[in-house]
């Protein structure tokens, strides 16, 4: 027998012996492990999509492969200024693709707006909201000439406190960040721009991300149930709300890249979730060709030309990937396009509106609409959360004379949208509050910066039309009342009248994409608070904040009446903070997130992983707490949060009663689903199988809205988790009903034999409240 026959027969045994080893016996398979999943399927079509795939099929019927290769891969072009362009094909009239940044508001453009960003979003727990700004950041996209709007952020979901970007996405809880996922997509995409919900998947760390020097991208290395039960989840309402697209990202899952991972595209995506889009790259994020074709990757960025492009037509012709493969890619990307109503008309040209350099002569093209001033406003006012209000510090009552202090305060000394990150470079407070991230990927700004914060930095900053900084606001509403205003943004120890009626100190805790933030409090900050609480009786602290903040070190502190985290308000920041200091407006927002005591309470999770020991060249991040993340977490471990998640107070007191369960007869409780996958996974799902009612009244003397909370406890699982919410606004003496449809998967667990959602036969404590510790509502729901 020759050698290469011999090897030939080994190799074959070695396959047979790695298909064996791929049969899932049970969950610790997948830890650090990333089982292949071939060939990529094609789109199994939905009704929905039906009849835009029939469109599509019959277009890239027409084309010759380089014209379906040419879909697939980014061009470089200087004609405008997206953040990635598929080129026209002008034989039969395809005007190409426009991509652009980002999920908070269309970015780098004049004439757009600067909108309340994904964390504010998180804690408004405001569907409606959420589905209302998505509308309205799409009009500008699609005005704009854009197609694929690149968001919204579900990933990260925040695992670790310190991510730079954990404030580009909703919230860690993954229900929460999934219902405002759903509502952003049916949004955006009924005005016909095709989200691209990224980044796809457990992309947990900007430490890392990408490859630096001899260093890999990081591997999230993480099992199979908290997969689905935490990181994919709100991917699943994303592809249920229908969205065409999905980024995969920089990281690798299980040691392999996200961007050529076949268990996370060709299976949980494409097969469990029946995904009908296509999947992009992250920018650069792609590592091979070949291998990222099959594993179902479909559009490279923001260049087909390093993997794909001519080598992608050879390996079709060589055989190494299918002829089929390229059909489903092309397939998809047009489907997608037909589907949202791109090849209308009077869907504006890819590009139109989006100057490569907006300082050089251009057409203006107006995005804004007065029309979203409303809920511009509304989506500042609703992300800020009371979370301190000793001795009715607020709302201030007829103040004569406030002092206002603190480097978040003023507008920025300049704004020009040419610059297109607006809020980083020479925008530091200098190297008290600066740091330099060696062991990022790239040089970091500081925690804190200089002017108020309307987004975070990097692709996910959006541009204001103007900004309402806290400082003019206070200001007009002084001239208003006639009420005196003293300032001073620059001393840390700054002089204070002590007999000011109140004293603002308004500060930021910045982050932004590329780096994540050195700590989760600093020293300079901290002494501006201390400083104006030792000389000031009624010391009122706000942090924008686009990070998790501490705020141990002062908030115990007797002058320190109140505090807000103010979180990334857009535009209109500074209007709605005064509106709310004074009461025009109530408090309504909650932390969707917790913030804890002590960085020692995150376990670990409070800073990115870095390479060490035998790592040192492949960094690893293992997600070995599981699902026990954030309150999941400090419910377990018993450690009380300085403010847990769900938390905020209101200018009224609220009162829940009644609570009631009632079991849907009409829906089967088997243990598992049987329905056809639909997007987003099996049909029956969604099916009601009991809905929890209760009532709310206004008990305080003021109108307001309250986040009605409902947490189940499923057996095995975390003691509680959040599986609904409703805010209804109240008069006083206001009294609503609320309703909590519990569906087959929010009572389910991911059984990682069966590969399946299992309901379980048992108990379920059921807790509805206003907080996820202060839920004075208990019952039990029984499935049997
Ligand atoms: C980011 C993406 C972004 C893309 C295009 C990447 O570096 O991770 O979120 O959409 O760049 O700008």
């Amino acid at each position: 027998m020759s050698s290469s026959v011999l090897y030939g027969i080994l190799g074959l045994l070695a396959c047979q012996a790695a298909a064996q080893a791929d049969v899932i016996t049970d969950d610790s398979y997948f830890y650090g492990d990333s089982p292949p999943f071939y060939p990529s399927p094609n789109a199994t079509v939905s009704s929905n999509w039906a009849a835009a795939y029939e469109k599509a099929r019959a277009f890239v019927g027409q084309l010759t492969l380089e014209e379906k290769v040419n879909l697939t891969g980014g061009v470089r072009q200087s004609e405008n200024g997206c953040s990635g362009s598929i080129a026209a094909i002008p034989r039969v009239n395809f005007p190409g693709l426009c991509l652009s940044d980002a999920g908070n508001g269309i970015r780098s453009v004049d004439y757009a707006t600067s909108w309340a960003s994904g964390w504010s979003v998180g804690a408004s727990f405001n569907r409606e909201l959420a589905h209302k700004r998505a509308v309205g950041i799409a009009s500008e996209f699609r005005k704009k000439g854009s197609n694929i709007a690149l968001g919204p952020v579900v990933g990260p979901l925040g695992r670790v406190a310190e991510n730079g970007r954990n404030w580009e996405g909703f919230s860690n809880d993954p229900y929460l960040c999934g219902a405002l996922a759903y509502e952003t997509v049916q949004g955006s995409q009924s005005v016909g721009v095709i989200t691209s919900v990224k980044h796809f998947v457990a992309y947990e760390q900007e430490t890392y991300r990408n490859p630096v020097g001899n260093v890999s991208s990081v591997s999230s290395n993480l099992d199979d149930k908290t997969m689905h039960e935490l990181y994919l989840w709100p991917f699943q309402d994303a592809v249920h709300a229908g969205t065409g697209n999905i980024m995969c990202s920089y990281n690798q899952i299980n040691g392999s890249w996200a961007c050529q991972n076949s268990w996370a595209m060709n299976n949980l995506l494409k097969t469990e979730l029946g995904f009908q889009g296509f999947v992009v790259s992250d920018w650069g994020g792609q590592h091979s060709g070949v291998a990222s074709a099959n594993a179902g990757l479909d559009m490279v960025m923001p260049t087909g030309s390093t993997y794909w492009g001519d080598n992608l037509t050879l390996a079709v012709t060589n055989g190494s990937v299918t002829a089929a493969r390229v059909d489903d890619m092309a397939t998809r990307i047009i489907a997608a396009w037909y589907q949202m109503g791109q090849d209308s008309s009077d869907y504006p040209a890819p590009g139109s509106g989006i100057p490569y350099d907006v300082s050089a002569p251009h057409e203006k093209v107006i995005g804004w609409d007065k029309s979203y001033k409303d809920i511009v406003y509304q989506g500042a006012l609703e992300g800020h959360v009371l979370v301190k209000n000793a001795n009715n510090a607020l709302p201030l009552q007829s103040p004569q004379l406030i002092s206002l202090y603190g480097y978040s305060a003023k507008t920025p000394d300049s704004f020009y949208v040419g610059n297109g990150e607006w809020n980083e470079g020479d925008y530091s407070l200098g190297e008290n509050a600066t740091y330099t991230a060696a062991n990022s990927v790239e040089e970091g700004t500081g925690i804190a910066v200089n002017g108020t914060i309307i987004s975070g930095g990097g692709s996910g900053a959006n541009m204001p039309m103007y900004i309402s900084s806290p400082f003019e606001a206070l200001t007009a509403r002084a001239q208003e009342d006639y009420t005196g205003l003293y300032w001073d943004f620059e001393s840390t120890d700054p002089e204070v009248d002590p007999t000011s009626d109140a004293c603002i100190v308004d500060v930021n805790a910045f982050a932004s994409e590329g780096w994540d933030r050195p700590n989760l409090h600093d020293d300079y900050t901290d002494s501006i608070i201390l400083n104006v609480a030792a000389k000031c009786a009624n010391t009122i602290v706000v942090f924008q904040n686009a990070g998790a903040r501490l705020v141990d070190t002062f908030i115990d502190h007797p002058n320190v009446t109140a505090l807000i985290f103010a979180h990334v308000p857009g535009q209109d920041s500074g209007k709605a903070l005064v509106s709310l200091l004074y009461g025009d407006e109530n408090f309504s927002g909650k932390m969707p997130y917790s913030i804890p005591k002590n960085e020692s309470d995150y376990a670990g999770l409070d800073a990115p992983s870095l390479p060490e020991g035998e790592f040192a060249y492949f960094p690893q991040s293992n997600f070995s707490e599981g699902v026990y993340i954030d309150y999941r977490a400090f419910d377990a471990k018993n450690i009380t949060p300085r403010y847990e998640f769900g938390f905020g107070l209101s200018y009224t007191t609220f009162a829940f009663s009644g609570l009631n369960v009632a079991l849907n007869g009409s829906v089967s409780t088997a243990s598992y689903p049987t329905g056809q996958i639909v997007e987003g996974g099996q049909e029956d799902l969604w099916d009601v199988v009991a809905t929890v009612t209760a009532s709310i009244t206004n008990t305080g003397s003021v109108k307001g809205a309250e986040v009605a909370q409902l947490y189940v406890g499923i057996p095995g699982g975390p003691v509680k988790q959040l599986r609904g919410f409703e805010k209804p606004v109240l008069e006083v003496n206001g009294t609503a009903s609320l309703t909590f449809p519990l569906t087959r998967r929010d009572l389910s667990s991911w059984d990682t034999v069966a590969q399946k959602w299992e309901l379980q036969q048992g108990s379920y404590p059921l807790y509805v409240g206003s907080s996820s510790r202060d839920l004075p509502l208990t019952g039990t729901l029984t499935i049997s």
